[in-house]
């Protein structure tokens, strides 16, 4: 008879320890969670607006800045940037130089294109101006505001700030 009464004691106490332990882990969890709360997870965007370079130091032609996903385009003296994010999911860009320059008619004017840009995810294509003509890409690909920093010379990108395709700027 004492002996049950024991055991039953005994099996009483683990079953209130366990309970308490339970009840600590549950409330310790609850606390770990509001806490977290409290710090967010930081996300690092890309700039807005950097700067890429003295005007000297771009060859003529196309230069890819792969950190920014952007294409600088130098024709003697005058400057434009277009995005390397293509316009249907944001894959990269890669241009393609063509082995002979090619007449494009876009809105009634004849433009000659020395090269194209492909998308490697899905197949979009698109015109050395951006403009989308092949693939399941909705529109052309952005043009960013280039400008000269007042400061040291050098050559400003503004992604935030979108301009035409006749956009250039002359150093
Ligand atoms: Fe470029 Fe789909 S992301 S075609």
């Amino acid at each position: 008879m004492k002996k049950t009464k024991n055991k039953d004691e005994s099996r009483r106490s683990f079953l209130k320890k366990v309970t308490r332990w339970s009840m600590l882990a549950a409330l310790f969890s609850q606390g770990f969670v509001y806490i977290r709360t409290l710090f967010p997870n930081v996300l690092y965007e890309r700039p807005r607006r950097y700067k890429i370079g003295l005007p000297e130091q771009f060859i003529a032609g196309v230069s890819f800045l792969d950190k920014h996903s952007v294409y600088i385009f130098k024709e003697q003296n005058k400057f434009h940037a277009i995005s390397a994010i293509c316009s249907h999911l944001g894959c990269t860009v890669k241009y393609a130089t063509l082995n002979r320059a090619k007449i494009v008619n876009i809105g009634g004017e004849d433009i000659t294109m020395m090269g194209e840009f492909h998308c490697p995810c899905h197949g979009s294509k698109f015109y050395e101006n951006g403009k989308n003509f092949e693939g399941p890409a909705p529109t052309p690909l952005e043009w960013y505001d280039i400008s000269i920093a007042p400061d040291d010379g050098q050559l400003v990108v503004d992604v935030a700030k979108k301009v035409n395709q006749d956009f250039r700027l002359i150093v």
